[in-house]
């Protein structure tokens, strides 16, 4: 098969012959796998804001017209983002075309666009018709955002993906990764899956850090707040749909 082609469907070989870089395992699972909805529960570093640069540049260059949106908590860390792509740009030897460059935008000549933006702003302005809708850090995106970006994607049946280490048992990066149905391709990788991040690190800190914090940022746990009385578990356990409530709504009304 021709180069090109078989670059076009396999963004890992196309990160691996023209990036120079090679992807973990999970990664070409992302990059490959054409899932529509994805939900990346990964430790600190693992190489997740990559992955999906790797994706967002790769959709550009091979699905023109494409749109890809990267949403993030701040406009700090969607900066940082779009910088991602752009030294993922920097390392093509033979690059496309670029008619917009700036802070917040990347736009290419054969008519694709990548935009990194805090959710706040993407909603206010109006964006439609996404392909590729990556929403980074997402435990501490607001539900409000998360849930006014999604109907970007509907008119262009565009993909989602949703990707952070957890944040607590609340938000709906854990309500789609605990309940949020088939649809969604779960990948969670904790800090001793990656090839990068070694052992005595980790003990390290682990020791410096204590159990809490280890297990939510290097393990992948959904950690309950460290000052909740009862636990999330404990109180939806407690609940008992059978039993009427004292007082309708109506009631006050
Ligand atoms: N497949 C890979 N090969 C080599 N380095 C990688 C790979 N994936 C990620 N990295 C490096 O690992 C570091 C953390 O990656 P990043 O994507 O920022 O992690 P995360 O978003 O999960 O915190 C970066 O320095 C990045 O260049
Ligand atoms: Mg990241």
């Amino acid at each position: 098969m021709n180069k090109g082609l078989i670059h076009g469907l396999s963004p890992s070989r196309w990160s691996e012959d023209v990036l120079g870089i090679v992807p973990d395992p999970w990664q070409e699972n992302v990059l490959d796998g054409s899932h529509k909805r994805m939900i990346l529960n990964c430790a600190r570093q693992t190489g997740k804001s990559t992955v999906t640069g790797i994706l967002a540049l790769h959709t550009a260059v091979f699905r023109a017209p494409a749109s890809v949106v990267i949403i993030s908590p701040s406009q700090t860390q969607s900066s940082e983002s779009l910088k991602k792509v752009k030294l993922f740009l920097a390392l093509m030897s033979d690059k496309p075309g670029i008619t917009k460059d700036n802070e917040s935008r990347l736009e290419f000549a054969n008519g694709s666009r990548i935009i990194a933006l805090p959710g706040s702003t993407v909603t206010s302005r109006g964006f439609s018709a996404v392909d590729l809708l990556i929403i980074d850090e997402a435990s501490r995106v607001l539900d409000d955002i998360y849930f006014g970006v999604r109907p970007l994607v509907a008119v262009s049946n565009g993909r989602i993906i949703i990707l952070s280490t957890p944040f607590g048992k609340r938000g709906f990066f854990w309500q789609a990764w605990t309940d949020g149905g088939d649809g969604w391709e779960r990948v969670m990788i904790p800090a001793s899956d990656c090839p990068r991040i070694t052992a005595e690190f980790l003990a390290e800190e682990k020791k410096s850090m204590g159990d809490w914090f280890y297990n939510q940022e290097y393990l992948c746990s959904f950690m309950e707040a460290e000052d909740n009385v009862f636990g999330y578990d404990l109180v939806m356990s407690a609940i008992d749909s059978d039993v009427k409530p004292l007082f309708e709504v109506s009631d006050y009304e």
